[in-house]
């Protein structure tokens, strides 16, 4: 068997937080030892950068200011968790990493690719994911989710990115399909416009094979 790390991601409300979530609980149930951490936010210290990133009120925040926050997240949470965790032999499964700064900042935003990549290497200390699953589904479907889930819960309003309009949305769900196209080794690319049930049972049978794990699925 083999420990992953494996991250999630997709444009705004396309389910893989939801996903990344029961992957770890399926995980858990059979005695495999699982962090659950988020980008950003996935520190103390991390959770007040995340807060100035989503608040819809700074909108002045300069793409340059946006990117290096990101990198200082990540810096922050892989130098907190996830290091620790991986040499400690323990699976570590991330909702949002590196490839986030590389389609929002880098494609979406225009960011200077080069720059966005050093910092990326930099902040992760060269950690790689092992598995990566871009939850995949129209923007129309996922920002449809998201607003939904705002007006649910007690969030007030939408995030930052969630008011981006959706040409941006678009740039950003074409980037992860082309990551996941020059990296078919890294990427499983999962229809997330289906059932939650199919789209878990999916992403198992994908990590019971990579991991050659001896688990149902
Ligand atoms: P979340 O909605 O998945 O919690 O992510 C928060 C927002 O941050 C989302 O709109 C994507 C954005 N983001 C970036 O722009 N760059 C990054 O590097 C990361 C990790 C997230």
């Amino acid at each position: 068997m083999t420990r992953l790390f494996i991250t999630f991601e997709g444009i705004e409300g396309c389910g893989k937080t939801t996903q990344a979530r029961r992957l770890a609980k399926h995980l858990k149930r059979y005695g495999i030892s699982v962090v659950f951490t988020v980008e950003p936010g996935g520190t103390r210290i991390g959770k007040g950068i995340r807060r100035i990133l989503l608040n819809s009120r700074n909108k002045d925040l300069a793409p340059l200011a946006e990117l290096m926050m990101y990198v200082a997240d990540r810096a922050q949470h892989v130098e907190e968790v996830i290091k620790p965790a991986l040499d400690e032999g323990k699976w570590v499964i991330c909702d949002r990493f590196s490839d986030s700064t590389v389609v929002y900042q880098g494609w979406a935003r225009g960011q200077d690719m080069w720059l966005v990549k050093t910092l990326n290497k930099r902040s992760a200390q060269g950690i790689e994911p092992d598995l990566t699953f871009v939850l995949d589904c129209p923007v129309e479907v996922g920002l449809g989710r998201a607003l939904k889930r705002d007006v649910e819960s007690t969030i007030k309003g939408q995030s930052r990115f969630e008011n981006e309009k959706i040409a941006f949305h678009r740039q950003v769900r074409k980037g992860y399909l082309k990551l996941a196209r020059e990296n078919p080794g890294r990427f499983i690319v999962i229809n997330a416009s289906g059932g939650r049930d199919s789209i878990q049972h999916e992403i198992l049978e994908h990590v019971i094979r990579v991991s050659k794990l001896g688990i149902p699925g």
